[in-house]
Parts: structure tokens; sequence; C-alpha cells
């Protein structure tokens, strides 16, 4: 839950405002209870003051009985409000209120003003009021007191609680305004690629951290564009930087054959180096597909089609190469669905599937090409009888410029490039591709899948 940086500052902020409304109410309370029991303690203490003026000057002279009479001549009629006890010097109780009903008021040491329990009453606000070695105990009830701090305790506690819903929401919100910026950034973030490298970063007019931020991006991004698009040009330069003066060597190599005034030996010097010219030409051909596939400059021209046309005019060419070199070719095809694929990419994938399985069978072995289309998509697999893999170099060969020696592939002049132009030609059409050995006949079929 707390994943979210707009969570976290909502938490803190509900936190916040909780606590600071907290200590206020603390405070509240401590000045509410001091100013109610100094409301009690006047009280308590003037009613002491009074018994004290009533007693008289000669009260060291008075009997008990006298005592009393004087003391509830002004008592009696407050005796809801006030619970009286008065001490003589050796601290033996003189006088009881009748409301006490006998018992003594508590004494806390040390204490004059004191909250305290009388048994059958309660609890009760306590004064004692010491003058002239008489010492008048004067207690009023605190219940109405205690019940309105309670009744204030209570209310701050439901406001606590509806000040936590209340900020967490107002902070969420404000988070969610806050971060509005960040949330805008990541989006166009994630969507700048390397297809669409010149959008950029919303910024703000005011100048925050956010948009400070935004800028920084947004200049990196500029920078980046910079160094993708000489990329780009490069990939584009070099095919032709490389192949211009790779085809003027070929063409003066074929002038000279031509004029055939060259010894045996030469001649054939000249035609070993029109081949491996020509070898040049197709490694550099595969390099700038694999560049340009890196790039993401490269762009399939998918149509929507069923894929049976497109294998039916492949298989001659097909039949044709496997024949040359004396193996004997089948094709099979089932199931009809429209596929999305780019014919002229993926007649490569086939041609180069058919060129390894050629190179690995054989002397007139066969090879299979069997197409299926059902609901799901197109799976095409092409099985050749040499010897396969071991099952550690399955996936490796998708690799680029891995060539497995010793398993009788024929790779005079492979340059380990070709299944791997298969794969980025199937990652381009979100297929896949993968090579199994056929068990138990041997031989090696790699199978290659577009989604429908
Ligand atoms: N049908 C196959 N049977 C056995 N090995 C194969 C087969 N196809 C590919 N390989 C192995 O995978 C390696 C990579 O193939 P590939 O990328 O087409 O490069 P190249 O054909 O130029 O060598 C080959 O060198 C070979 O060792
Ligand atoms: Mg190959």
């Amino acid at each position: 839950m707390f994943h979210s940086i707009g969570m976290r500052l909502a938490g803190w902020y509900a936190i916040a405002a909780t606590v600071t409304l907290a200590c206020l109410f603390v405070v509240g309370y401590q000045l509410l209870y001091t100013r109610m029991m100094r409301g009690l303690d006047l009280l308590n203490h003037s009613e002491a003051q009074q018994i004290r003026a009533h007693l008289g000057p000669d009260f060291a002279q008075l009997g008990l009985e006298e005592i009393d009479q004087r003391i509830r001549e002004t008592t009696e009629f407050a005796s809801a409000l006030f619970y009286i006890n008065v001490h003589n010097p050796a601290n033996d109780i003189m006088f009881y209120s009748h409301n006490l009903n006998g018992v003594a008021i508590p004494d806390v040491k040390g204490e004059h003003r004191f909250n305290a329990e009388i048994p059958g009453v309660g609890p009760v606000r306590v004064d004692e009021y010491v003058r002239d070695g008489i010492d008048i105990v004067v207690a009023t009830p605190s219940t109405q007191v205690n019940a309105a701090l309670s009744d204030y305790i209570e209310i701050c506690v439901a406001l606590l609680v509806a000040m936590l819903i209340v900020s967490t929401a107002v902070g969420y919100g404000l988070s969610r305004v806050a971060l509005g910026p960040v949330r805008s950034i990541a989006e166009t973030a994630r969507r700048i690629g390397s297809d669409n490298l010149s959008e950029r970063m919303p910024v703000a007019d005011v100048r925050d951290e956010i948009s400070d931020l935004a800028r920084l991006l947004n200049e990196m991004f500029d920078r980046l564009e910079v160094s993708f698009n000489q990329i780009r040009r490069f990939t584009a330069e070099a095919s032709h930087e490389l192949k211009t003066p790779l085809s003027l060597v070929r063409l003066h190599a074929e002038k000279l054959l031509v004029e055939d005034k060259l010894l045996p030996s030469q001649e054939e010097a000249l035609h070993i180096l029109l081949e491996e010219i020509g070898h040049l030409d197709g490694i550099i051909d595969q390099l700038l597909f694999l560049s340009r596939v890196d790039a993401k400059v490269t762009r399939l021209d998918l149509a929507t089609q069923d894929p049976e046309p497109f294998l039916r005019s492949f298989i001659p060419d097909a039949s044709v190469l496997a024949e040359h070199r004396g193996l004997r070719f089948e094709f099979s095809h089932t199931g009809a669905n429209e596929i999305r694929f780019d014919a002229k990419w993926i007649r490569q994938v086939l041609l180069n599937l058919l060129s390894n399985a050629i190179k690995a069978s054989p002397a007139r072995g066969l090879i299979r090409l069997e197409s299926r289309v059902d609901d799901d998509g197109w799976r095409v697999a092409v099985e050749d009888h040499g010897r396969g893999l071991p099952p550690t170099e399955l996936e490796r060969i998708f690799e680029r410029f891995v060539r497995v020696p010793g398993t009788g592939y024929d790779d005079g002049k492979g340059s380990g490039l070709g299944l791997s132009i298969c794969r980025s030609i199937l990652d381009l059409h979100g297929g896949r591709i993968r090579a199994e050995n056929i068990v138990p006949d041997g031989g090696l079929r790699v199978i290659f899948e577009i989604p429908a």
C-alpha cells in the first residue's frame, strides 16, 4: 500500500496533522482541568473562611457542643455542596457534617488542595484551611467536573479520528496533484523509444524541482536523439561506402577475366577472388540488416494474407535448390487462416533454413518442409537428416557468429549470422524460432511460429 510516494506523503501528512491536533487537545485539557479545579478550590476556601469567621475569636474556650452548633448554623443549608471536618490541634476530629455519616475526609500529607475519594460519597476536591490551631477541611464533589472532562476527552477522540480520515483524504488528493507532473513524465518516458525519439516531456511554466528534472531529461533525450540519428545515418551510409568499392573490385576482376590474357593459375586466383567478394558482400548485407534491426530502423511491410499462395511460389525455388545438390525435397501444408507477415523477410528466413538444411544433409538426404496454419497461427518446420546438434548448442546457434564445428555441417562459407537474422525477423513479427533434434532418426528440425 505504501509503495507509492503519493500514499506515503498522504500518510505523513495525516499523521502530522493528527498529532498536532492531539497536542492542542492535551494543552486544552490541562487548561480546562486547572481552571475547573481552581473554581472548586475557591468555593471550598470561601466556605472554610466563613466557618472560621463563625467560630469567632473565642473558639479555644468553646465546648464541643457549642462548636457543633455554631458550625451547623452556617453550613447546614449548603449540605448538598460541602462535606466538612474540623480538627483540633491534637488532630482529633471535633466536627463531622451530617452528610458524612461519621466518615472522615481522607487526608493527603503535605497537601492543602487535593483530590480524594470519600467512601459512600465518591470523588471530591478537598481544601484544608489551617488557622490559629484549628484545621477546617472542606470537600466538594468533583463528579460534575470529572464528567465534563471525560466528555471533553470523548469529543477530542472523535475529532481526532475524523481528522485522521479527512487529512488522509486531503493528503492523498494533494499528493496526486503534486505528483501529477511526475506521472506525466513517466508516461512520456514510457512512450519514447527509438521509433519516436523526438517526443519530449511536458515542462511546466513554473520553475520547480520537477520541471527542472523534466528539462534535464529532455536535454538527455536531445543528446540521445542526435547519437541515434548518427547511428542510423552510419548504417545507411556504411552500406553505400562498403558496397561501392566492393562492386568496383568485382567489376575490375571480371574485366580481367574477360580479357582472357591470363595464365591459368592467375585465372583461378581471380575466380577465388570473385567468390570471396561475393561472400563478403553477403556478410555485409547480413551485418547491415542486423545493425538496422538493433537500431530499430527496419520496418516490416506487413500484410495479412493466407500463407499458402506465398508458400506455393517458394516451393519450386526450394526444390530446385535441393535437387541441385542431389537431395530430395518434400513439402506439406495444412489449414487456412489469415496471418500478418512480410513475405519478403519470411522468404529470407525460409531460404536461410533451407540452405542450412542443405549444408547439414548427407548425400541423397531428405529435406522436409512442413507448414500448418490454424487458429493460433502459422507454424513451419524445416527438417533435415544430418547429424543434428549437441543439446547444449540448440539455443546457442541463434547467437551471432556461432558455428558448431564437427557436426558434419558444411560451413565452408558460413558466417554464423543466418540464424540470428532469422530470429531477428521473427522477433519483428512477434513470433518465435527454435531448433530441436529429431529423435530417433537423427537430424535437425528448426521450427518457427507466427501468431495469428
Ligand atoms: N540444419 C542444421 N543441422 C546442423 N547444424 C546446423 C543446422 N543449421 C544450423 N546449424 C549450426 O548452426 C550454426 C549457425 O547457423 P547459421 O546462423 O545459419 O550460420 P551459417 O549457416 O552461416 O554457419 C551453423 O554453423 C551450424 O553449426
Ligand atoms: Mg546459415
